[in-house]
């Protein structure tokens, strides 16, 4: 039935000529052979969406919403189209006009359109990760295997903002520079998207799904028209099939963290559950990732959990459990594999306005043996192709601190890769009235200060015209509109700033203070100042390094 009305527009559109619009704001139909890489569609945000289908062998592949141009985009995406070489399809988009060259526009290449521009755009983060196109949120399914770090995330490949929920997809084998490869997972049917989750590795194939030499990765996420889905890979992340028992948990909730319990020997799933009216974390265990008993929950958590064991201040001996979720407060305490016990309320996270949904890394090696997490930056990019970012991979470390222990976020090391020139000043002592940094132009930095207070006065550093100041008086840092406690360490107080284009993370005395945040940067100042006031501020150490970007720079045109 279905069939035959898709053939009967088919075929009033073939009879219009090949690639011709239909005359009436209905269905409008184009055939193609393909026989290129992408399928470049254009975009105007906030041009009414129109739905539509992609039919390869007269099967349904892909649908989705968008808003495409009617007439001048605004930007383009891409559909992948390698899957589908040489076959024959159908494109269908509903409601568009007579008059519109919506359909029409939209063309089969081998490159992406801007192809040229991509990376570059002027307001492209240059050393943090974002999508080439379309919408990010939340980091999904953070694993490392076989020296890649995986970073799936929440996507909307169609469109600027949330919607058409996918796992995207890119690879980094240092942390620093990101390979986008194609989408991972594409929502299950329309309306039933991929939401939120996370992948682990299955070394001892508990699962039963291995089928060549790599160890399964393998994935939970929520599909939201179903509950709680398994998909698995043995090709290194790049193709996922569903399990068949899906899905394995069904509740009210979503966005499962799956993690392997050694003393039980069980894989544990923590997962944001709504029952009663309240908010809780759940946690189920199973031998195989395939059956799931339900053990206990937590309530106070919100969207995204995350489970995770560290030592405090680096002792194997004195670990800690540290249980958070999309907000990135947490609390600390112990985790039998069953239930988890708190011995702390629940403390700050992250306290800058641009995170959310952070996630940690899955079995980086033990030679490592870091907890590397990053979070959505929820940074707006208008006028760009692309919207929002990944925060800068951080360490999570516990430090004991005079109220107990407490998650420290620190910048990876891998950092230090990107440093360019340097400017140095050990030791400095500056007095009111003069710009320590005068004269140092640019917009990437990895800035380091270790300054001695008193109880009085500002350190002021101001970025691009946006200040980050030191309140002495308050013993707390300022970063546009947050205010957070920083009392000085034995008199003193360290700060690095990371400045991309777009956002500045602040991290305070070792990263007892983190402050992802999107900044006011003024578009043409490239400036940077450090001034003090009140009285004269000795600087053990100040250095500023300027980073590369990790995009490929563009070819030099002859
Ligand atoms: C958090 C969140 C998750 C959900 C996903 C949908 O940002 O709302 O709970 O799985 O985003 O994109």
């Amino acid at each position: 039935m279905r069939n035959g009305l898709i053939l009967l527009i088919l075929l009033a559109s073939i009879s219009l000529g090949p690639c011709e619009l239909r005359a009436a704001p209905t269905n409008a139909v184009r055939e193609l052979v393909i026989e290129k890489r992408f399928l470049n569609l254009p975009v105007k945000n906030h041009a009414p969406k129109h739905r539509v289908k992609l039919l390869v062998d007269g099967q349904l592949a892909r649908e989705f919403e968008i808003e495409l141009a009617d007439k001048e985009p605004d930007f383009w995406v891409f559909l992948n189209l390698a899957p589908f070489q040489g076959k024959r399809a159908t494109l269908q988009a509903d409601g568009v006009l007579a008059d519109s060259s919506a359909l029409s526009a939209i063309e089969q290449a081998d490159q992406i359109k801007g192809a040229q521009e991509l990376y570059h755009e002027a307001l492209r983060p240059q050393f943090h990760f974002s999508s080439r196109r379309g919408w990010n949120n939340d980091p999904n399914g953070l694993v490392f295997y076989q020296g890649e770090y995986h970073l799936f995330y929440q996507h909307n490949p169609y469109g600027w903002d949330w919607g058409n929920m996918h796992w995207g997809h890119a690879v980094s084998t240092d942390l620093l520079h990101w390979q986008e490869l194609p989408v991972a997972l594409y929502p299950h049917r329309f309306d039933d998207w991929a939401f939120s989750g996370s992948a682990v590795v299955d070394r001892d194939n508990t699962a039963g799904f291995q089928t060549g030499h790599e160890a399964p990765l393998v994935a939970a996420y929520t599909s939201t028209g179903r509950g709680e889905c398994i998909v698995f890979s043995n090709d290194r992340g790049r193709t996922w099939s569903e399990f068949n028992g899906n899905p394995v948990v069904r509740h009210a909730g979503r966005d499962p963290r799956l993690l392997w319990h050694s003393p039980t020997k069980h894989w544990i799933m923590a997962v944001y559950d709504e029952l009663d009216g309240k908010r809780w974390i759940a946690f189920y265990n199973s031998a195989d990732m395939k059956q799931w008993q339900f053990q206990s929950r937590i309530e106070g958590f919100f969207e995204c959990p995350d489970l995770f064991e560290l030592p405090v201040e680096g002792k194997p001996a004195q670990r800690l459990w540290v249980l958070t979720a999309a907000s990135s407060e947490y609390k600390l305490g112990t985790f039998d594999g069953h239930q988890f016990t708190a011995q702390t309320p629940m403390l700050p996270g992250h306290r800058g306005n641009a995170f959310y949904a952070a996630q940690t890394y899955s079995d980086i090696p033990a030679r490592d043996g870091r907890r590397i997490q990053i979070g959505w930056g929820q940074v707006a990019a208008p006028g760009m192709p692309f919207n929002q970012m990944m925060t800068f991979p951080c360490e999570l470390t516990l430090r004991s601190t005079a109220a107990g222990p407490r998650l420290c976020f620190q910048p990876v090391k891998e950092i230090e890769r990107l440093h360019g020139a340097r400017h140095t000043w050990s030791p400095l002592t500056l007095a009111p009235g003069t710009n320590a940094l005068s004269g140092i132009e640019g917009d990437l930095f990895d800035l380091r200060a270790q300054f001695t207070v008193g109880n009085a006065g500002e350190v002021r550093f101001v970025i691009r015209g946006e200040p980050v100041v030191y309140d002495a008086a308050k013993q707390e840092l300022v970063c546009l509109d947050r205010r957070n406690p920083l009392p000085p360490v034995n008199g003193k107080v360290r700060l690095q700033l990371l400045v991309d284009r777009t956002s500045l993370e602040v991290f305070g005395n070792d990263g007892l203070l983190y402050m992802p945040t999107a900044a006011k940067f003024t578009p043409d100042d490239r400036s940077l100042a450090l001034t003090v006031t009140n009285s004269v501020v000795r600087f053990d150490s100040l250095e500023v390094n300027e980073l590369r970007s990790i995009w490929p720079q563009k070819e030099a045109r002859h």
